[in-house]
Formats: C-alpha cells, structure tokens, sequence
C-alpha cells in the first residue's frame, strides 16, 4: 500500500484499494451497529429529503472544497479527489436536469448524494467523509444558501427601493392628506408618504446585511461536535468558498442557528413592513378613499359581484406576513430547550427558514410589480378640503407669528373648527369678517398661509414634506441605491 508523506506534523495516511467487504457497506451510512432496520412509519417521519433536496447544490459545491482540502493535506490521494469529484459534479447535473432519484429511506439530502456517488464511482466514495459529521456538514449547507439568500434578497429591496423612488419623482406634485389615528391630519406630499417607506426598506435591508456577516461563517472541521482528528486545513476550505472567517468553536459551530433566525428576524420586520403598506394600498384603492388605482395584472375578480376589482396582490403579502412572523417564533422555540450540541431537533429549521426565504423574496416581486402598474390619482383642492380641517395647525401657527402664545392659538382655532362644523363650513371657505369674530389677530394674508400647497412648502425643515425637501431626499436616495 502507497503512503504519502508530507503533512507538517509527520502523520501520513494510507491510500489502500476499498477491502470487498465494503462494497455494500451502504444501505444506511450508519447502519454498522444496527441488527434490525428502520421501521417503515419512522423512516417517513425522520427523513427530511422532502425539504432539504433543495440544498444539492450547497452541498455538493462544499462536498467539492472539502475534497479538495482532503487532497491538498494528502488524507486522501489526488486521483481519488478526481474520482470523487467527478461524480459530484456528475451528479449535480443529474439534480441540475431533474433526473436525480430522492429516496426518503436515504433520509437526508447528504446521504442521499452519498449514496448516488457511490453508485457511480464505488466504494472511493466512502472517503469523503472523512474528517467531516452530517453536522457542521448541514450548516455549512445553510450557511452557503442562506448567504445566496441574503443577496437575492438585498436585489429585490433594491428593486422595490428604486421603484419606490422613481414614484415619488414622477408623482412629485400631488398632496393627500396625511393621517393620525386614521384621521385627517395634515397635507403631506405623495411623494414623502412612498419615501417614508424607502427609509424602512433600507433599514430592512442592513439587517440582512449586517445578519449576512454572522452567516457568511465556515463551520467544517467542527465534525460531530468535538472537531475532527483529522489535521485539516480549515482555512483552506474556508477560501474555496468565500468565507471570510471560521467558527471558533465546534460545540457552538454544530449548534449554531442564531444566524437562521437571524434571517427569519429581519424577514418578519421586512413583511411587518410590507404589510402596512398593503393595508394602506387596500384603503387607497376602495372607492371611499380613490387614492390610488391597483391594475389588472395585480388585482383579481368576484366570481359573485361582476363590477369587483379586488386588492389581492397587497391583501396575501399582508396575510404572508403572519406566516413568515410565526416561522420565526418557530426557529427560537425549536432552540430554546436544546443541549449542545447537535440535537436532531434542528432538522426542523428548514422548512420555517425556506418558507420565510421563499415568502419575502416572491413578496418583494409581487410589491414591486403591483406599484409599478400602480396610478395614483390627484386629488383635488375640494376633495383634500372635505372632512378633516388639514390646515387647522397652519392656521394656530399663522396666530403664533402673529405674537400668539400657541396654546392660545391652538384654543382659538379650535373654536373655529367648532364653528365650520356647526355651519357646514370649511376653514378655506371662511371670510374675514367670521374669523375676526373669533380672533382680532386675524388679517387678510391668513387665506394664503392656510393655503394646501403653502401648509406643504411651508415643512421646510429636514426630514420635512416641503417639495424642496422632498426632492432633496429623492436625491440623496437616488445615489444611495445606484
Ligand atoms: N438531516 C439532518 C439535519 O437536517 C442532518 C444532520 C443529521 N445528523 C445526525 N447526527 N443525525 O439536521
């Protein structure tokens, strides 16, 4: 039997022919100490090949580094790192073209790979597994997949972010009343309402960001849960596949999920905000509020109610927010009772953190598309100034600059408002001669200052809904998502 030598610390490992005996050593990778097989109800219920096939990828790409890294520390000979990836790329194109076979009695989606290789190449597939557990093996496949993840997502914030913007230039004219309580407030310009959630957005998209850092983490060489025996070079592998650190330690590197949920944290703030704004889509596309006009291609019919046209893009994201909300609260109580290390427990944080993956990402697509077929409609004067007295706090401010104390302005403009309401009237349709009544302070410029357009201009102050302003924001956006 050839030996190779050459490690640093003088160890060498042979590389001899498989024996025979091992030929058919795989029906179970483990199923060495086992006299009886599995019973048939429990094969179903601990296989998770149903859900977890969809991380082949993964898992071959690091099946590939880890050969690699065993051939360049000489554990396993050079030919069989060819031999062994050959057949993984082989069947990455199997999975790749949809020919792969799944088969649940194979469990998972690494015995599964396992096993095919060895089908195709023979018993040289049993060595890579060397120096490696299915449990820093399943991080690292989440890790690497939720890494990709991460950025398909960043892209489709960015997507909806630009949209966003592109809106608010478009629609840089049009005001609508601003709301407290769900009462009429204030007028606020269109344009400051969409930007106000870009500024969400952004925030949603540095926690996937900053969550990103703690996933893009290697955890091989962590083995079971003690490290392996096995002089690896961890750094190595570390590099074939773009991860900038490595775990420190292996108990915590097995049963790490923090950065799952993680992701599914920042993907149920991301959905919290998706779905306030579906909720004021909804308002602003019904006929009492007409804000704005949801198109075809994101709004369905009523098989009952001909004339319908319904919201139901924005109505499933604001639904999809309860399920990805409740993928979170799975993850940590799925944890929360665990000894280290691994516990087979953690087999059930795939389908909440896939389910959320999933859910965000078609979410963030859908919103999109719905928002740029969206019209929104100008309101007119009349329409702004019916029910609600917009302007009412523009006008308690026109009596502070005129030596007012505000409290005494707020007071004086609240009898006014009781005024319009007892005679059917709005602030706007006022004469002089019915404010002076009320307040000797009031002068002929108090129509101008209470004016819709001048209360906008008037927020002039950063961070305001004054035009200036709001295009100061679309500008310093615009750079900010180039
Ligand atoms: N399918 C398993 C999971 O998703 C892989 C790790 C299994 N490890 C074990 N010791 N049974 O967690």
């Amino acid at each position: 039997c050839k030996k190779i030598n050459g490690l640093k610390n003088g160890i060498s490992f042979p590389h001899p022919p498989p024996l025979s005996s091992e030929k058919n050593l795989m029906k179970k990778p483990w199923s060495g100490r086992f006299k009886q097989s599995t019973d048939v109800l429990m094969e179903t219920f601990s296989a998770s090949i149903s859900f977890d096939k969809r991380l082949y990828a993964c898992d071959i790409e690091g099946s590939i580094a880890h050969c690699k890294m065993l051939a360049r520390c000489k554990i396993i000979s050079p030919s069989e790192s060819q031999k062994i990836q050959k057949g993984l790329k082989r069947i990455l194109k199997e999975c790749d073209e949809g020919r792969f076979q799944f088969k649940d009695e194979l469990e998972d989606i690494h015995m599964n790979i396992e096993s095919r290789l060895r089908e195709l190449i023979g018993p040289t597939a049993g060595k890579l597994h060397t120096a490696r557990s299915r449990n820093d093996q399943v991080c690292l496949d989440i890790r690497l997949y939720l890494r990709n993840e991460v950025d398909e997502t960043v892209k489709e914030i960015n997507r909806l972010c630009k949209t966003l913007v592109s809106l608010a230039k478009k629609n840089i004219d049009k005001v609508i009343p601003g709301y407290t309580h769900m009462q009429r407030a204030q007028p606020v310009l269109l344009s400051h309402h969409l930007l106000a959630y870009v500024e969400m957005l952004l925030r949603d998209k540095d926690r996937f960001l900053d969550a990103r850092k703690r996933i893009n983490i290697m955890p091989l060489g962590s083995a079971a849960l003690a490290g392996t025996n096995f002089p690896i070079d961890r750094q190595y592998t570390a590099k074939l596949l773009k991860f900038p650190e490595i775990s420190h330690n292996s108990m915590d590197a097995v049963a790490d999920r923090d950065f799952a949920a993680e992701f599914c944290s920042a993907s149920a703030l991301l959905m919290m905000h998706l779905s306030r704004f579906s909720e004021e889509l909804v308002i602003w596309n019904s006929s009492e509020f007409g804000f704005v006009e949801l198109s075809d291609a994101f709004t369905t019919g009523s098989s009952i109610m001909p004339q319908k046209k319904n919201p139901d893009a924005a109505e499933l994201i604001r639904g999809k927010s309860g399920r990805v909300f409740g993928n979170l609260v799975s993850l940590l109580t799925l944890m929360k009772g665990l000894p280290l290390a691994y516990n087979k427990d953690l087999q059930e944080d795939k389908e909440p953190l896939f389910d959320s993956a999933d859910t965000v990402k078609t979410c963030l697509k859908i919103f999109t598309g719905m928002m740029q077929s969206a019209k929104f409609k100008s309101l007119s004067i009349e329409e702004l100034s019916t029910s609600g007295f917009l302007t009412a706090t523009d006008m308690a401010d026109y009596l502070v600059l005129k030596g007012v104390p505000f409290r005494e302005a707020h007071e004086v403009t609240g009898k006014i408002v009781a005024y319009c309401l007892d005679n059917g009237k709005t602030l706007d349709k006022l004469s002089l001669k019915e404010l002076r009544k009320i307040s000797k302070r009031f002068d002929e410029d108090v129509s101008e200052h209470i004016a819709l357009k001048n209360s906008v201009d008037r927020k002039n102050i950063y961070g305001g809904t004054a035009k200036k302003q709001v295009k100061a924001q679309i500008a310093r956006l615009t750079k900010k998502l180039k």
